[in-house]
């Protein structure tokens, strides 16, 4: 393949570098485009076929259903290591060696304790508030009880501010659902591991000792790991055009909460829950859900499927429809909702319209029955995302400010009105 594209444009000729990645992905290079054609842009509305950066942390093939943390397929990481070493591993590039991960822990640690001011903020909601808004809050109020966070330059400055959220967002997570439980918020146990915390700081009763189910820490664990990063989706890209503009690290990542609450991404979660809830209380009746999908009157979408990238199987559905199965039998669960589940996947799998548009089940399809198989209230889905997704969204955020890349700020092309003069309110 030659190493540059020519554009032509009204006869006139123009040559623009073809960039290649490790994994032979290929990108034209049109930093010079706007200047070298006198104001020609590109228009690529939901960037489909456009690139905002190069990354050397997470790779995926959708048309393959490939997806590797810094090169380690997520298969392998999901079956042999832990939640904190992936963490660890997407931040700074390398698996941590034993002490590595020990002193990685111990300065997360040494940071789980959250301003109890930020009880009040809490208190200020109502318990109907959703838990991804009131997350989102607390995320960004981190910042004004610790400002040494927000003017991060150096990388020992952001290091610190990494470990900071690393140690203060689960308590952040289960404050946010013992509210709703109207359950006293209460720190965990420094003498656990990250995800053994994060279970007992959730689900600690006032008024007895937590025992901790291995099922529940092995499910959580793999489950965060397959969530914790996936190159530039919609909120990791927020997090790092929010973070261009040199805002502090945790309001970026605030931004980035934001933007996975939607349904058509993270929001998924719960969505599919709330959809396989009414097909049961419909009598199971999926091919009415099926024929909602299909409708183009119909913004009904059949949730859980479907992917801007991945146009085969999502690798992460795969591995987690395989743990459902095995949570749910270890925690002698029948739960009615996984039969619909796969029986709306193999209809699905099976129609022409979903064939035709690769519509395959995605990391959001299966997730939220594990969780309920856990006691995770469905509004708390999408913040065990938030949860999983963190390391990914700094990971991200630190290669942006560490490759100094410059502030996003896209163009677009002008359909509105042209010149035309102000007409006095009396004549309009
Ligand atoms: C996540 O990007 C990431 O990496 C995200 C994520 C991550 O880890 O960060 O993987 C997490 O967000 C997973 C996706 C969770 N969202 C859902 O499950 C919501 C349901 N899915 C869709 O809304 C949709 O599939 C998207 C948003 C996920 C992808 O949308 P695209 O890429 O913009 O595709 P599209 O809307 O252009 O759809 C192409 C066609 C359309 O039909 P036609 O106009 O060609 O006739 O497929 C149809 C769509 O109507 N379609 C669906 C559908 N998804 C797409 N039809 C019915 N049900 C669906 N779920």
């Amino acid at each position: 393949m030659s190493d540059k594209a020519i554009l032509e444009i009204d006869g006139e000729k123009y040559e623009f570098p073809l960039v290649r990645g490790t994994e032979n992905e290929v990108a034209i290079d049109v930093k010079a485009l706007r200047g070298a054609t006198n104001g020609v842009i590109t228009l690529d509305p939901g960037y489909k076929n456009t690139g905002s950066c190069q990354s050397a942390i997470t790779f995926l093939d959708g048309e393959k259903g490939i997806l590797r943390y810094r090169g380690y397929a997520i298969e392998e990481l999901a079956e042999k290591a832990d939640f904190l070493e992936v963490a660890y591993l997407l931040i700074f590039g390398e698996l941590p060696n034993k002490e590595q991960l020990e002193k990685f822990h111990a300065d997360i640690k040494s940071h789980s304790v959250v301003d109890d001011d930020v009880k009040k903020i809490i208190d200020a909601f109502p318990k109907s508030a959703h838990p991804m808004g009131v997350l989102s809050s607390l995320t960004s109020a981190l910042t004004a009880f610790n400002p040494s966070s927000v003017n991060v330059d150096s990388e020992e400055e952001m290091y610190n501010a990494i470990v900071r959220i690393l140690g203060k967002f689960p308590v952040l997570v289960a404050w946010t659902m013992r509210k709703k439980r109207g359950l006293p918020l209460e720190y965990g146990d420094d003498n656990l591991g990250y995800v053994e915390n994060v279970l007992k700081m959730m689900f600690k009763s006032p008024n007895h000792d937590y025992v901790q189910n291995e099922v529940l820490v092995n499910a959580l664990d793999k489950l965060l790991i397959l969530h914790a990063d996936h190159e530039q989706n919609c909120s990791t890209s927020t997090v790092r055009i929010t973070g261009s503009s040199h805002a502090g690290l945790f309001v970026s990542l605030s931004a980035g909460i934001s933007a996975l609450w939607g349904p058509l991404h993270g929001g998924a979660n719960q969505a599919v829950l709330e959809m396989l809830e009414a097909i049961k209380e419909d009598g199971g009746d999926t091919k009415k859900y099926m024929a909602k999908a299909k409708d183009k009157n119909d913004p009904f979408r059949l949730m859980g499927f479907g992917h801007r990238v991945y146009k085969n199987f999502d690798p992460r559905a795969k591995i987690i429809k395989v743990a459902a199965d095995e949570v749910l039998s270890d925690l002698g669960v029948e739960d009615p909702i996984l039969d619909i589940a796969k029986g709306l996947e193999k209809e699905a799998l099976e129609d022409q319209y979903f064939v035709d548009r690769k519509l395959y089940p995605n990391v959001d399809f299966y997730s939220g029955i594990i969780y309920r198989a856990m006691g995770i209230p469905v509004e708390m889905f999408t913040v065990m995302f938030a949860l999983g997704r963190l390391p990914g969204w700094i990971a991200q955020w630190r290669e942006m400010r560490l490759r100094k890349e410059p502030i996003g700020r896209p163009r677009q092309l002008y359909t509105g009105e042209t010149l035309r003069s102000f007409t006095p309110i009396e004549k309009r």
